[in-house]
């Protein structure tokens, strides 16, 4: 673990985090804890980096993680830090390492950086910050792979979460680190048309149950799990229909339920469809 010096007294927040409140400038109190080399590694698995992928390293500290990304993955990264010193750093192990072409460092506030091109977001903050982030986090792109190094979300529960042994761990009691990964759900909450059939989705992060109304035909309902940009076909009971989100629309991807492959959804302009 490393600390840099103008963070000890945040270091002790860390420590015990749970207890830690949530004020406004809380962002800048997140010490500087280096992730370890085998955790990065499975961060970085885990969201399925790979050469088409943009990483940006919230709070990157010395630039690792998004170093990794690059040299091992052949992703393109930015690394975002608040402290001048560590932005120097970072460069130069990014040119030691070969991938200087490859990655970016801005000395900047990560609630001031523009996150959206980012296919890949990863972190290691604190609970408070990762909930602050949250608004912003959930308006990114549908499929969004988002990873956290130890902290959660609060009730937006991740996708997965693994477990990696960390013998010589020193923040906490624990020594193993968790790692957690969201994929951004589509936001599909509130009414779609396709002509006169209506789809009314209520939405709560990955989870979703809709109400489908064809012209003639009595009302299905259905609840199902939302993975990134897609709604596969909830298993079990009656077929229902897969969506896919793209572009701002919703695709009928597997026919089912009346439902036609390929027709597209849009968001109503109306209090109905085919008004
Ligand atoms: C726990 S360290 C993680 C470093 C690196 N991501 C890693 O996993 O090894 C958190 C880093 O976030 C930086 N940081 C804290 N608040 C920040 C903010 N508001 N904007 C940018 N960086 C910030 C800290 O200076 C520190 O280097």
């Amino acid at each position: 673990m490393t600390l840099h010096p103008v963070s000890r007294t945040a270091a002790a927040a860390i420590l015990c985090a749970a207890a830690a409140s949530a004020q406004a400038q809380l962002g800048e109190e997140v010490p500087f804890i280096t992730t370890p080399d085998h955790v990065t590694l499975e961060m970085l698995r885990i969201a399925d980096v790979g050469a088409k992928d943009h990483v940006i390293d919230l709070g990157s500290g010395d630039g690792r993680i998004v170093i990794t990304a690059a040299r091992q993955f052949g992703a393109t990264g930015l690394g975002v830090e608040i402290v001048p010193d560590l932005v120097e750093k970072s460069r130069a192990n990014a040119r030691r390492a070969g991938v200087a072409d490859k990655t970016e460092f801005r000395a900047q506030d990560i609630f001031d950086t523009d996150l959206s091109a980012a296919s890949v977001i990863t972190m290691y903050l604190l609970p408070e910050v990762n909930l602050q982030l949250r608004p912003r986090l959930l308006r990114m792109a549908p499929g969004t792979r988002i990873v956290s190094h130890d902290w959660d979300m609060g009730d937006w529960q991740p996708d997965r979460t693994v477990k990696v042994e960390v013998p010589d761990k020193k923040v906490g009691l624990e020594k193993f680190s968790r790692i957690h990964l969201w994929r951004v759900p589509a936001p599909v909450e509130g009414l779609w048309c396709a002509g006169g059939t209506a789809l009314r989705f209520e939405q709560q992060f990955q989870q979703y149950r809709v109400r489908l109304d064809a012209p003639g035909a009595p009302a299905q309902r259905w609840q199902g799990r939302i993975v990134g940009a897609d709604l596969p076909a909830p298993v079990g009971g009656p077929a229902r229909a897969a969506f896919h989100w793209r572009d701002g629309g919703l695709d009928v991807r597997t026919a089912a339920a009346g439902l036609a492959a390929g027709t597209r959804f849009t968001r109503a302009a109306d209090a109905q469809c085919g008004a």
